[in-house]
């Protein structure tokens, strides 16, 4: 019977309007590859290739032990939110209270909820560009409207106050980034947020949403630097961030916003009506974390930066690719575009979804198209694999581009 159906005019517009996420198609269609014996080397993936630390895995035992097995509050455990405004003010020198806190599942989850809780339909966000791929999406799903900047190759993909600018008009709402940057690794330097915070400033209505999470896995000499911790534009700073990337704990699903307590409010609204507060025990190990030894957290962070120093290496010594060098993160985000309009005598590459699919059909290296990040000249490729995989990969990716022209 249900061949018959309409499945897509049955689907809510909403849906059909969405894409899917291309890092997570990427990484679907490598698994089903190394399923078929071939031996895939996936780079699409964001995700820290080490363990959760042991002392957080102990506190999530603990937590179990301990009887954390019901329901929490729906912006989290008081003391987690302590922490979590602890934090705020150790790292970040943001005042937030643990009432300004909302814990979340990820900091996607928290990333789609201020959005949901502050765009009407027709609401402008403005989005720094490149921007991680789920940024648009989720403006798409609130009814607002995504207005992408591209932040010029040359400025290290990194957008200007005065582009910001000429971007507002009287519906912006949100202005989002991420520092440090996904695809690019590009970091937004303390001169360069307070600048931009200078236009944020004259507009009373425009919000920030700031997304940190991978504030741990910064290379630059300055460190990370927070817009929220400026006091001229603090209350309306969001600032999302969470424990995946820095303390290797993508699948306990944490993430958090410090926000004025209004919109805190709001999202605890619709968190308790669409989720309820996130995991009882990934929220106790979350305690353990923040509140913890930061060692692990820096050894990792150094293990990203001796890969990046690798694989950008590795890169410029392939033909024709530009190649930035990223000061955070865990991603190489390579110009690829003059392979465009070549082949390799079988399949025609006319853009960055091509070269994708390309690269992981016949090298078997999955990596991500820069189209759904968008820079449709780039390619992203992840740094968060062992060092044998790094130069493997990047072997046969010069092996590949070597057969077209
Ligand atoms: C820029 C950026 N923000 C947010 C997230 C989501 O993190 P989480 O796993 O906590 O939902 C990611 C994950 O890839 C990311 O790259």
């Amino acid at each position: 019977m249900s061949a018959t159906l309409d499945t897509v005019s049955l689907l809510a517009d909403r849906i059909n309007a969405l894409e899917e996420s291309s890092t997570l198609a990427m990484t679907k269609k490598a698994r089903e590859l190394a399923a078929l014996g071939h031996k895939v080397i996936s780079l699409s993936v964001g995700e820290p290739d080490f363990k959760t630390p042991q002392h957080i895995c102990e506190a999530a035992k603990k937590a179990i032990d301990d009887g954390f097995h019901g329901y929490s509050p729906v912006a989290g455990y008081p003391d987690l939110r302590k922490a979590i405004a602890d934090k705020f003010k150790r790292d970040n020198n943001i005042d937030w209270k643990p009432e300004n806190i909302v814990v979340s599942t990820g900091a996607k989850h928290s990333l789609a909820n201020v959005i949901q809780v502050l765009i009407n339909p027709g609401d402008e966000v403005v989005i720094f560009s490149p921007y991680w791929v789920s940024y648009s999406e989720m403006v798409k799903l609130a009814e607002g409207k995504a207005v992408v900047i591209d932040g010029a190759f040359d400025n290290n993909f990194k957008v200007t106050p005065e582009q910001f600018e000429a971007a507002i008009t009287d519906r912006t709402k949100i202005v989002m980034y991420a520092s440090p940057n996904n695809p690019t690794g590009s970091i937004y330097s303390e001169a360069e947020l307070r600048a931009i915070a200078d236009v944020v400033a004259r507009y009373e209505n425009i919000h920030v949403l700031a997304d940190e999470i991978y504030e741990y896995i910064n290379f630059t000499p300055e460190g990370h630097f927070s817009m929220g911790s400026i006091p001229e534009v603090a209350e309306r700073v969001i600032t999302v961030n969470g424990v995946a990337k820095g303390y290797a704990m993508t699948g306990w699903r944490i993430g958090y916003i410090g926000a004025a307590k209004w919109i805190a409010e709001g999202v605890e609204k619709l968190q308790g009506q669409v989720t309820s507060g996130t995991n009882s025990i990934a929220q106790k190990a979350t305690v353990a974390a923040l509140n913890g030894p930061m060692e692990p957290s820096i050894e990792m962070a150094k293990a990203y930066h001796r890969r990046r120093d690798l694989v950008v290496k590795l890169l410029k010594e392939v033909p024709h690719f530009r190649t930035n060098v990223p000061e955070g993160a865990f991603y190489a985000f390579p110009d690829i575009s003059y392979y465009y309009g070549k082949s390799d005598g079988t399949t025609r590459i006319e853009n960055s979804d091509d070269f994708a699919s390309w690269l992981l059909n016949t090298a078997y290296v999955a990596t991500v198209a820069g189209s759904g990040f968008g820079a449709p000249n780039c390619l992203r490729i992840s740094t968060a694999a062992s060092d044998e995989s790094l130069v493997e990969a990047v072997q046969r990716i010069k092996d590949a581009v070597a057969t077209l022209q």
